[in-house]
């Protein structure tokens, strides 16, 4: 078996085709260093697959695209992350470069230098791209909710026009609307399901702005797919909540061509509910696509104070997760996969970054080590990789 350092790999990844050759050829120099081989396969059974180029992007060819989210800060020079996102995915979407409150801090004013540069980056090396987000209750410029319903309306079908057409022919699919989905199931009955009681709501009255934001985007782009997305869709009352805005999309002749599932998962999460969610799109929208938008796996299984007061949250792990959780995460993922191949609607899986310190999860939703990923801190390829890209991988 060819062993590559993980030094020729990164050399390689960064262009340095040839020295494959050459560090198989010649050792390469230092001892080899290559990730982790994947376990099982021992014997005379059969071998493992291994890491190489396209391993990822390769298995699911023809089912779906697998992405990740990247920022610009990585990709002039191209780091680590960025290199394993060329040699392994087909999917880019930008992390925040697209979002209202960095593309128009101001009624008029459009930056799109910094937007121009990640999205043209991914398509000059055959990436495609997805769009996040025309509208969500975060990033949100203070000048889009101030005035009347009407003004408000002008401002939103304004803004998402002007973006839209910019990159139109270049971003394929759109989160139009993200996380608008009623969140009552933590908040208790103050809510106004099955929509969310964001900032847009309050500033609008009702719902109505999800209806002016994706006629608008398919006025705009006819080309592109218009997504709704959010994250805890597996959860069967926020399921319930999803299924009956799309049934009033539906009455209403609302456009929109699929629903964006965020897949922020726990360790703890049953992915069959994530499939349940999708069988049930596909069940009752059957023109409906389904994409994963944002996945990872938070090591942490943390009661909802975590996230709305920082409190109660779980130790942080520390720098070295231990195998069983790596395993618990790499079970996780292939049980999830397996079920997503077998969903003719699912058309893209984008991962929400690549290695393990890219994470947001690092941060949010507080500073602890996590490891949510498919590569680690080193970039090596963790148990996940393996156990979503080789049948044989013994987790
Ligand atoms: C997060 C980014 O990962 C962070 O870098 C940024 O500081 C905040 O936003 N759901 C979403 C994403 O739709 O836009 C969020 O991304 C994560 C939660």
């Amino acid at each position: 078996m060819i062993q590559i350092t993980k030094r020729d790999r990164l050399k390689f990844l960064a262009g340095g085709a040839s020295l494959l050759l050459f560090g198989c050829g010649s050792g390469g120099g230092s001892a080899p260093v290559a990730p982790p081989p994947p376990t099982g396969g021992g014997g005379s059974g059969p071998q493992p697959i291994g890491f190489r180029p396209n391993l990822l992007s390769d298995t699911y060819q023809g089912q779906f695209r697998v992405g990740a989210a990247l920022a610009n800060s990585r990709i002039s020079p191209p780091d680590a992350s960025a290199n394993l996102l060329l040699d392994q995915f087909n999917l880019m979407t930008p992390e925040w470069e697209l979002k209202p409150d960095i593309l128009s801090p101001a009624e008029g004013v459009y930056n799109f230098a910094d937007a121009d540069r990640i999205v043209d980056w991914a398509i000059a090396n055959n990436l495609e791209v997805r769009g996040h987000t025309l509208l969500w209750h975060e990033s949100v410029p203070a000048y889009m909710l101030q005035g009347t319903r009407d003004q408000i309306r002008t401002k939103l079908e304004n803004y998402i026009t002007t973006v839209m057409q910019h990159f139109a022919g270049r971003i394929t699919s759109w989160d139009v609307v993200n996380e608008v989905v009623s969140v009552d199931i933590y908040n208790g009955a103050s809510g106004v399901g099955p929509d969310r009681d964001t900032v847009w709501y309050q500033a609008v009255g009702n719902a109505d702005y999800l209806d002016w934001a994706l006629t608008a985007a398919r006025a705009a782009d006819p080309n592109a797919k218009l997504f709704l997305s959010d994250y805890e869709t597996e959860n069967p009352i926020k399921r319930d909540w999803l299924l009956e805005i799309l049934r009033r999309f539906e009455s209403r002749g609302v456009p929109i061509d699929g629903v964006g599932h965020q897949c922020h998962l726990q360790i703890n999460t049953d992915p069959q509910e994530v499939l349940n969610t999708i069988d049930a799109i596909e069940s009752e929208f059957p023109s409906l696509t389904n994409h994963v938008t944002e996945l990872d796996v938070n090591m942490y299984d943390d009661p909802g104070t975590c996230w709305q007061s920082q409190s109660g949250c779980q130790a942080d792990i520390g720098p070295n997760p231990p195998d069983s959780l790596l395993a618990d995460q790499a079970q996780l993922l292939r049980t999830l996969f397996d079920g997503l191949t077998g969903r003719p609607s699912v058309e893209m899986v984008n991962f929400w970054g690549v290695k393990d310190d890219d994470s947001w999860l690092n941060d949010a939703p507080i500073q602890r080590y996590n490891y949510p990923l498919l590569f680690d801190r080193n970039g090596d390829p963790k148990p996940a990789y393996y156990a979503i890209t080789d049948p044989n991988y013994v987790i």
